[in-house]
């Protein structure tokens, strides 16, 4: 029988998970004792910084409701969710990528007519968003159910708003059958992710970027395609570079056009300030995508 000492204890370790019956699993748990060991050795935690450590994860764990997530939050801020999800979703260059999916999505988006405004009289300044989605070829997708949410003018999404009745900024668009889409909101701004729990402690305390620049978000699905879960960002936010959750890939960043006034795509007329935007989608047929879904 070997005993432990400080040298010989990850390899008594990893000789133990070694029996796992299960492969997957093995690989993974002997992985992570190797890679948390070798963190260990790195740092050298004083007992009372490990207490600090498992405190920080109880508080965290007892943080998540089926409204809050806080683990994935902190998944985000470390990069590890845009890590996961681009080992999942390795598509052709051609392709729109993905980016996070983040807390705000609500299932069961009401569905809004092609050029139908989902913004309902929410605080903002009008937006237009207009364009396409294609396959890699090039194809039209007619009949592609776009799935969006976004923050308010204010930066507040529906779960952040307390007196509201009905969906907020959230909607359900079909394309047409050239693959068009027309869509009418208010222009999302930056905003901080929610700062109230440990990760916003945590993130606080290391000095690390808090703020999502504005951006509206994405899931298009069709037949046939890879799901694209996305968000196209304001060009020029000035948190564009520092992203809190590392989601900004460059094309998804797009031009929101400031016009004074003037004929909208909508062909109505204002005299108030509004935006337009145009981005052209690609999907990834599902038989050439690397990573399977
Ligand atoms: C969001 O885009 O809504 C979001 C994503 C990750 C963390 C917090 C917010
Ligand atoms: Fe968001």
């Amino acid at each position: 029988m070997t005993y432990v000492t400080e040298d010989n204890l990850t390899g008594i370790a990893l000789e133990r998970w070694q029996k796992t019956p299960d492969l997957r699993l093995r690989e993974v748990m002997t992985s992570l004792i190797k890679h948390l060991h070798a963190f260990v050795r790195e740092t050298e935690p004083t007992e009372k910084e490990w207490f600090t450590a498992i405190e920080w994860l109880t508080r965290t764990g007892k943080m998540c409701t089926d409204k809050r997530q806080e683990f994935i939050l902190t998944s985000d801020v470390l990069g590890v969710s845009m890590l996961v999800d681009a080992i999942n979703h390795r598509f052709d260059t051609g392709a729109t990528p993905t980016t996070v999916e983040g807390p705000f999505h609500v299932a069961d988006a009401p569905e809004v007519a092609n050029g139908g405004d989902m913004a309902k009289g929410a605080p903002g300044t009008p937006c237009y968003v207009t364009g396409t989605v294609r396959g890699l070829d090039g194809r039209p997708v007619g009949g592609a159910v776009l799935d969006l949410w976004q923050t308010d003018g204010e930066g507040l999404y529906e779960a952040q708003r307390d007196n509201i009745t009905g969906p907020w900024m959230r909607g359900l668009y079909h394309t047409q059958p050239d693959g068009s889409f027309r869509i009418r909101t208010v222009a999302p701004i930056a905003y901080s992710i929610p700062m109230d729990g440990t990760v916003g402690e945590l993130v606080q305390h290391a000095k690390v970027p808090y703020m999502r620049p504005a951006h509206i978000h994405f899931c298009i699905a069709a037949n046939g395609y890879h799901r694209v879960v996305t968000h196209l960002f304001q060009d020029g936010d000035k948190f564009i570079e520092t992203d809190a959750v590392y989601g900004v890939k460059s094309p998804l960043i797009v031009d929101f056009k400031l016009k004074q006034s003037g004929k909208t795509p909508a062909g109505e007329m204002l005299d108030t300030p509004f935006y337009e935007v145009a981005f052209d989608f690609v999907l990834q047929p599902q038989a050439q995508a690397i990573a399977a879904e």
